[in-house]
């Protein structure tokens, strides 16, 4: 078994430039070898002892892998070298926010007193980790205009959990246990997954004509049944909810909470309160909107903020600074939701997030408005080759489809493949389901004028070949190392193990 590398066809023109000759490289299996060394212990001069009683080993275990250094360090920077990175180009995956990760977020992170701290030290010898959190949340509270944050979940949509598991303690507390919990259609994906986790029934609201939710259809849906309403803002169309303050008395009124999906906060960071539009608890993705590293390159945190009514029921322990101005966990919360993961959260997240916050200082709307003004500048450049379905004020992402192109044969997946030829990574495609071969675009804050033009450039020429010869689309990439991949045979039938050939 080995990487399948397939000769390039030689009609590729685009990418050519811009990529060397594909190669073959095998798995590290393959290269290993009996009796290559990598690595040598000095001989044992104590007596040997077997950590693993032998009848408690595996015996369908190959064996150890046996490679030289030099082998391992090629093969490693060969295969890396392979991929595609955000520290090589524009990463325009709508909804994943692939920015780049400033490197003194990644210097401070690994200074010694955060990165070697122990998760169960006593407080009195990591005051400094306890001070950091404890920061890290004031400044969200200050961004969010919420009551208080907590730092626990590991992801966007552990985030929603907890927030939609803190609004039915919230309801069970007062007796007023609720069933219903409405989503429009322009929600994001974990939307309705964390509900029905939740151990609630979701129902779908059908968005208007401009791509926001109707507030019709909102009305009629709201009943005394319903806990919340989870709404993604902007919503998947990067479309900001400009009623956003109706649709919260609209739900406030018949005694439900407003969720807010703030995974995208980058939008509006600085530049709007999630407080003062009614909102009542919110998930923000530090690994989007602080730009912490994500999408392979580290763990996701999704800390969640809450209004005042709903903080008893934060999950445990929180963070709090005593009077005499030391730090302190609180495991006395008796209506708290309990814990969601062992300790705080994935704190090296949090040192990257504050380094970010505190970079930007009382600039931290430029961030937003970096982001909005980036895709609204892919927007203008596009907008003339590939249809957009809704024509609403764009934030930070932008939604095309490929509806011209299909009528030339192409579809969305056939331009993301070309992308790969012109040295890019491919959109968000075939999301969000209200756009019919959407191809979901998010340029991100970090990425200046020069990127943005080569993207732009690559994007046009694209569907100038969608006109003038379809077939090269149509048999894209050409210059990767792996083409097509069957990728519902990929999903079905995984092999995740790599086993010696019999
Ligand atoms: C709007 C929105 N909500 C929720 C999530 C889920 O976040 P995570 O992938 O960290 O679980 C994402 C992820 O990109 C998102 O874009």
């Amino acid at each position: 078994m080995s990487l399948e590398i397939e000769e390039r066809k030689g009609e590729a023109s685009l990418g050519d430039r811009l990529h060397p000759e594909p190669r073959h490289e095998p798995l590290i299996f393959e290269r290993s070898g009996a009796g290559k060394v990598g690595y040598s212990l000095p001989p044992l001069d104590v007596p040997e002892r077997l950590a693993i009683p032998k009848d408690r080993t595996r015996a369908d275990i190959p064996g150890e892998t046996e490679v030289t250094e030099v082998e391992v360090a090629r093969h490693f920077t060969r295969l890396s070298r392979l991929n595609f990175s955000i520290d090589q180009g524009l990463y325009p995956l709508g909804s994943c926010t692939m920015k780049h990760n400033p490197r003194t977020n990644e210097e401070v992170a690994r200074l010694p007193g955060f990165a070697a701290s122990h998760p169960l030290a006593p407080e009195e010898v990591c005051q400094g980790t306890l001070e950091l959190a404890w920061r890290l949340e004031q400044a969200l509270i200050e961004l969010t205009g919420l009551a208080r944050v907590t730092l626990q979940p590991s992801a966007g949509a552990q985030g929603e959990l907890a927030g939609i598991l803190m609004v039915r303690a919230a309801l069970a507390k007062t007796g007023n246990p609720r069933r219903t919990v409405l989503i429009p259609d322009s929600a994001h994906g974990t939307n309705p997954a964390s509900a029905h986790f939740a151990g609630y029934k979701v129902r779908e609201l059908k968005s208007n004509a401009r791509g926001t939710l109707d507030l019709d259809v909102l009305q009629q849906a709201m009943t005394e049944e319903v806990a919340a309403l989870m709404l993604t803002v902007p919503n998947t169309l990067g479309i900001f909810e400009d009623r956003i303050r109706d649709i919260a008395e609209i739900v406030h009124a018949k005694g439900g909470f407003l969720y807010c999906d703030g995974a995208n906060f980058n939008s509006f960071v600085g530049v709007a309160k999630p407080g003062l539009m009614g909102i009542d608890v919110m998930h923000m993705n530090l690994h989007k909107t602080f730009s912490t590293p994500h999408g392979g390159g580290g763990p996701g945190s999704g800390p969640v903020a809450v209004v005042e009514r709903l903080v008893p029921f934060l999950p445990r322990p929180t963070v709090e600074r005593r009077a005499d101005g030391r730090f302190a966990l609180d495991f006395d919360r008796p209506d708290s939701i309990g814990r969601l993961r062992t300790f705080l959260g994935n704190y090296g997240m949090f040192v990257r997030a504050l380094a970010y916050i505190a970079a930007y200082g009382n600039r931290i709307g430029d961030v937003a408005r970096g982001a909005v003004l980036n895709a609204n500048y892919i927007r203008a450049g596009l907008q003339r080759d590939y249809h957009l379905k809704y024509d609403a004020p764009t934030l930070h992402e932008i939604v095309f489809s490929d509806k011209r192109q299909g009528e030339r044969g192409v579809h969305a997946i056939d331009i993301a493949k070309r992308l790969m030829d012109c040295g890019f990574h491919p959109p968000t495609i075939y999301f969000p389901l209200i756009v019919p071969g959407a191809l979901m675009i998010e340029p991100t804050e970090t990425e200046g004028k020069v990127g943005l033009d080569a993207f732009i450039a690559a994007m046009r020429s694209i569907a100038r070949e969608c006109e003038d010869d379809p077939e090269i689309v149509l048999r894209a990439p050409h210059t990767t190392p792996v083409r097509r991949v069957d990728e519902v045979a990929a999903a079905r039938n995984l092999v995740l193990r790599w086993r010696p050939p019999v």
